[in-house]
C-alpha cells in the first residue's frame, strides 16, 4: 500500500491523527515512512476496521524495532510477545491513572500499541495528551522546576500496586521528569502520575505529591488531550515518549479485551 493512498486527518488540535485509506496488512516501506513520520508528529495514531489478531498485530508491531517484554506480564500461548489486556475490575486496574507504559523500567518502551477484541457495550475509552505541549506551555518558573526533577519509580516486591507507602518498595528507575525525544529532538514532560508508586528525588513525600498535582493538572488539561472512543476493528498506537494516557474504568464487569504490543525505547535523558 502506497502513501498517496493514505490520507491524515487530525483528531484535535493538539494531538493524535487518523490515518485513513490504509489496510496495515499490506503496507510497503514508502508507505511505513509516511505512517512513521504521522506518527513522530501526532503522538498518536487510529487506524480503524483493521481486525487485528496477534499474529497481524506482531508482524506491525516488528516493523517499529525490537520487541519490548514487559516484565511479569505473561504473553498469549503461542504469541508470548502480545499480552492481553483484560478487564480486572476497577479495583484491580493499574491503568486507571495518567501514565507513560512500563515507566518503572530503566530503559522503558518507546511505544505501545493496542488492538481492539472485544468491547464492552459502552465505556471502557482511553484519553491521550500531548506532552510536547505541556512542556513548552509550563511557566518559565516551573519549566526550569521541572527542568532540574528526577523522579523515583518504585514497585512492591510482588509487582502488586503500592498504596503509598514506598517503605516495603523497589525503586526500580529514576528518569529525568524532562526528556527529550530522541526521533523529533524535542523536550516533553515524562512522568506517570501514580501517586503510590512515584516519588521525586530530594523531596519529602508531601512536597512530591504536591509538585506532582500542579504538574498533573497543567500537563493533563483539557486542551491537550484525545479521548478514544473505542470501535470493533481499531488499531492505536502512542508514544510513550511525548504522551500520557489514561484508561477510564466506567464499565463495570464487561468484558473488554485488547491485544497490547510495546517496542524498546531508550534511557530517557
Ligand atoms: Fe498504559
Amino acid at each position: 500500500m502506497r502513501p498517496n493512498t493514505m490520507t491524515i486527518r487530525p483528531l484535535t488540535g493538539s494531538i493524535g491523527a487518523e490515518i485513513l485509506g490504509i489496510d496495515l496488512r499490506e503496507i510497503d516501506d514508502a508507505g511505513f515512512g509516511f505512517i512513521r513520520r504521522a506518527f513522530l508528529d501526532n503522538c498518536m495514531l487510529v487506524f480503524r476496521d483493521q481486525r487485528f489478531g496477534a499474529a497481524e498485530l506482531l508482524a506491525f508491531t516488528r516493523r517499529w524495532g525490537e520487541i519490548f517484554h514487559t516484565p511479569h506480564a505473561v504473553g498469549l500461548e503461542g504469541f508470548p510477545d502480545v499480552i492481553a489486556v483484560r478487564n480486572r475490575g476497577k479495583a484491580g486496574t493499574t491503568t486507571e491513572y495518567w501514565h507513560t507504559d512500563s515507566v518503572f523500567a530503566p530503559v522503558p518502551p518507546a511505544l505501545s500499541i493496542l488492538a481492539s477484541q472485544v468491547l464492552p457495550p459502552a465505556g471502557g475509552d482511553t484519553m491521550f495528551a500531548n506532552q510536547y505541549l505541556a512542556y513548552e506551555t509550563l511557566s518559565p518558573g516551573m519549566r526550569a522546576l521541572a527542568d532540574s526533577l528526577r523522579a523515583g519509580y518504585y514497585r512492591s516486591a510482588g509487582m502488586g500496586r503500592l498504596m503509598g507507602d514506598l517503605s516495603a518498595a523497589v525503586k526500580t528507575a529514576v528518569h529525568p521528569v524532562v526528556r527529550t525525544h530522541a526521533e523529533t529532538g524535542r523536550r516533553a514532560l515524562y512522568l506517570s502520575y501514580d501517586p503510590a508508586a512515584v516519588r521525586l528525588e530530594g523531596f519529602s513525600a508531601e512536597e512530591s505529591r504536591g509538585i506532582m498535582r500542579l504538574l498533573e493538572a497543567h500537563a493533563t488539561q483539557p486542551a491537550f488531550c484525545y479521548r478514544h472512543r473505542w470501535v470493533t476493528g481499531d488499531v492505536l498506537m502512542w508514544d510513550n515518549r511525548c504522551s500520557v494516557h489514561y484508561a477510564v474504568h466506567d464499565y463495570g464487569d464487561a468484558e473488554r479485551v485488547h491485544y497490547r504490543t510495546t517496542v524498546v525505547g531508550d534511557v530517557p535523558g
